[in-house]
């Protein structure tokens, strides 16, 4: 059986009150919330071992870098890689993005080759991409969407063409909340011979990853996004090709040997973990991801699916509201629009009753341009929401639509 309560009294947050009434936290796409024993780890790790990692010989720094590497362990274990080496920590999806761009570039990507992104992505899975094509005179390529906000895989057969090198495609998207179908893209691109990157930054919170059978040759996601701290992110990449990859960024930890002449850089993962890295943020992630396993991630996804099935039939049942995103397939997102109300002053009544969502164009233009709109209010939910605070919700819909009507 799964204890929402005693789920929620995990969270400490959640407690809390805004403008005089409990908050009810419903942008969880932007980031999620922290469990205490998270931030407890954080505290840990200042009171008690603070050291930079890799390079004191200190009875501290030995502490510290046994826990980042027992935090990339987890990692490694819980997307189910076959070695720490392809688990390489990074700030976030953002970074993990970019040093893909310039690393895969470099080494894959030639004047009129071709990048294959698709119009649901995050910005961050589309503007690396276009530098890159810009420095390197290749080709950008965009597999489009349905209404639905499904992708129109059908179209890969004639997208992916010999130069084609990369196909980026998010594991689910940020706006639409759509699940993409991830084993029929994998098993088209690499039938032409084209690599995959999957960006799981609204994925992984929610199902269950298993990057070797879903044979991923480049997966990342950020902390943040997954109940651990900011600043915190994952680039994984089969061992074989982040071998064949050159270094991102140059400094400390990377190297094995420098000198004017000839500088030798460091095995993986660490060449491309280069300067001090965000390592108390790294600690944190592993402890969040060992609190799912604890939770488990079976028991997380059947609750969310069923809590997601509610959330959904109830606020597009309110009328006046229209979902956009309306794939059979979807983690905890509904994008909306109440008829004749603007999205920004939506999600101010929201918040004065204590709702927290998300408005704008949640750095998504394509995906906000296809249905030709300027924004949408975006409620998104996870495993700590309950279907009483998506009641809550609608009820403060239905204010706002008296309001502002
Ligand atoms: N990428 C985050 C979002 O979609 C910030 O809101």
């Amino acid at each position: 059986m799964f204890d929402i309560e005693n789920v929620r009294a995990d969270f400490p947050i959640l407690d809390r009150e805004i403008y005089g009434r409990r908050l009810i936290y419903l942008d969880n796409a932007a980031t999620t919330q922290k469990p205490s024993r998270v931030i407890a780890k954080i505290e840990e790790v200042y009171k008690r071992y603070n050291s930079n990692i890799h390079r004191s010989v200190s009875k501290l720094a030995a502490v510290c870098t046994d826990e980042y590497e027992n935090a990339r362990k987890i990692v490694c274990g819980f997307i189910n890689a076959e070695n720490t080496c392809e688990i390489v920590f990074t700030s976030g999806t953002t970074a993990a993005i970019n040093l893909l761009a310039f690393a895969f570039g470099e080494k894959f990507v030639g004047e009129g080759d071709e990048i294959v992104v698709c119009e649901s992505e995050h910005h961050s899975n589309i503007v690396p991409w276009q530098l890159l094509c810009e420095r390197k005179n290749a080709v950008l390529k965009v597999l489009p969407f349905n209404d639905k906000g499904e992708l129109k895989t059908e179209l890969l057969d004639e997208i992916l063409t010999e130069r084609t090198r990369l196909l980026c495609v998010a594991q689910a998207t940020n706006v639409l909340g759509t699940v993409n179908p991830l084993d029929e893209i994998v098993r088209k691109a690499h039938a032409k011979g084209v690599y995959v990157l999957v960006d799981g930054a609204q994925g992984i919170q929610h199902l269950k990853t298993d990057v070797r059978a879903s044979d991923f040759d480049f997966y990342v996601f950020s902390g943040h996004k997954i109940y651990a701290p900011t600043g915190t992110g994952i680039l994984y990449g089969k061992e074989h090709l982040l071998e064949q990859l050159p270094p991102w960024q140059g400094g400390g930890d990377m190297v094995n040997r420098v000198s004017f002449a000839k500088t030798t850089y460091a095995d993986l993962p660490l060449k491309f973990e280069a300067g001090t890295s965000n390592y108390v943020g790294a600690i944190g992630l592993g402890e969040a991801l060992s609190y799912l396993i604890y939770k488990g991630m079976d028991e997380i996804c059947s609750y969310e699916k069923e809590l997601t099935d509610y959330a959904l039939e109830k606020i597009s049942s309110i009328p006046g509201i229209t979902i956009y995103g309306t794939s059979a397939n979807k983690v905890g997102i509904a994008s909306f629009l109440a008829e004749g109300i603007h999205h920004a002053d939506m999600g101010e009544i929201l918040d004065k009753t204590g709702v927290a969502v998300r408005t704008g164009r949640m750095c998504a233009d394509p995906t906000v341009q296809h249905f030709g709109l300027t924004g949408l209010v975006r409620a998104s939910w996870t495993f700590y929401n309950t279907k009483t605070e998506i009641d809550s919700l609608c009820e403060s819909i239905e204010k706002a639509k008296k309001i502002l009507g």
